[in-house]
C-alpha cells in the first residue's frame, strides 16, 4: 500500500488549505494517509546564531523522517503577502540545514487555494520554481479559487475545478505506481 503524507502549508487550526489537502487525499484510491499539522511544528525562528546555540531541532529530523518513509506528498500551500506563510518557511530552512534534499525527491500534488480569486497562485508559482532545487519532484498542481464558493463539506461543488483535480490526482497516482514502495526497498 502506497503511503502518502498530506499537509496544509499553514499552521492555523481552521486552515483551508489542511482541508483541500485532506480532501484531495480521500480521493486516493487504497493508499494510507498520514496527515501533518503543521501546528506541530512550531520552531524556533530560523537563524545562525540560533542553529549555533541550540543545534537543529528534534522536530526538523522527525519531520525529514516523515518524508523518507513517504512514497509521495500531498501539499497545500497557504499564502501569506504573495508567499509561504512563516511556519512553512521556517520549516523549510529548518530542513535545508539538515541537507538540501528536504523533498527526497517523492512525487508531489501541489496544491494552493485561498479565499480570494487568485486561488494562491503566487505562492504556487514560486514553490513551482524553488522546491525543484529542493529535490522536489512536482508531477502535478491544482489550485483552488475563491475557496468558500467553490467548497462545500461534500467537496468541490464547482463541476470544472472538481474535474480538474480529479485529472490532476490521475497524474499524481500514476507516479506513484512507476515509484518503488518504500518499503519495498526496504525488504
Ligand atoms: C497575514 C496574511 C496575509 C495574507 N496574504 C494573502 C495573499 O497574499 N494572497 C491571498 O490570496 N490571501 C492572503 N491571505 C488570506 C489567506 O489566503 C487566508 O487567510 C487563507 O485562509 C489562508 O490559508 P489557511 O486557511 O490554509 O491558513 C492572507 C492572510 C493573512 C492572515
Amino acid at each position: 500500500m502506497k503511503k502518502i503524507i498530506a499537509f496544509g502549508a499553514s499552521s492555523s487550526r481552521k486552515s483551508i488549505n489542511k482541508t483541500l489537502a485532506i480532501h484531495a487525499a480521500s480521493k486516493v484510491p487504497g493508499a494510507s494517509i498520514t496527515v501533518i499539522d503543521l501546528a506541530n511544528y512550531m520552531l524556533p525562528l530560523y537563524s545562525v546564531d540560533v542553529e549555533a546555540e541550540i543545534g537543529i531541532p528534534d522536530a526538523t529530523h522527525q519531520f525529514s523522517e516523515l518524508v523518507e518513509l513517504a512514497d509521495g506528498l500531498m501539499i497545500s500551500l497557504a499564502e501569506h503577502n504573495g508567499t509561504y506563510t512563516a511556519v512553512f518557511k521556517n520549516l523549510i530552512d529548518w530542513l535545508s540545514r539538515i541537507d538540501m534534499n528536504v523533498w527526497k525527491g517523492k512525487p508531489i500534488l501541489l496544491m494552493a487555494t485561498s479565499p480570494g480569486g487568485r486561488g494562491g497562485e503566487s505562492v504556487l508559482n514560486a514553490a513551482k520554481s524553488y522546491f525543484p532545487f529542493m529535490e522536489g519532484n512536482i508531477v502535478a498542481d491544482f489550485s483552488l479559487p475563491s475557496f468558500y464558493d467553490n467548497f462545500s463539506n461534500s467537496g468541490i461543488v464547482n463541476s470544472a475545478l472538481a474535474l480538474q483535480l480529479d485529472e490532476e490526482l490521475a497524474v499524481f497516482v500514476h507516479s506513484l505506481e512507476k515509484v518503488e514502495t518504500v518499503s519495498s526497498i526496504k525488504t
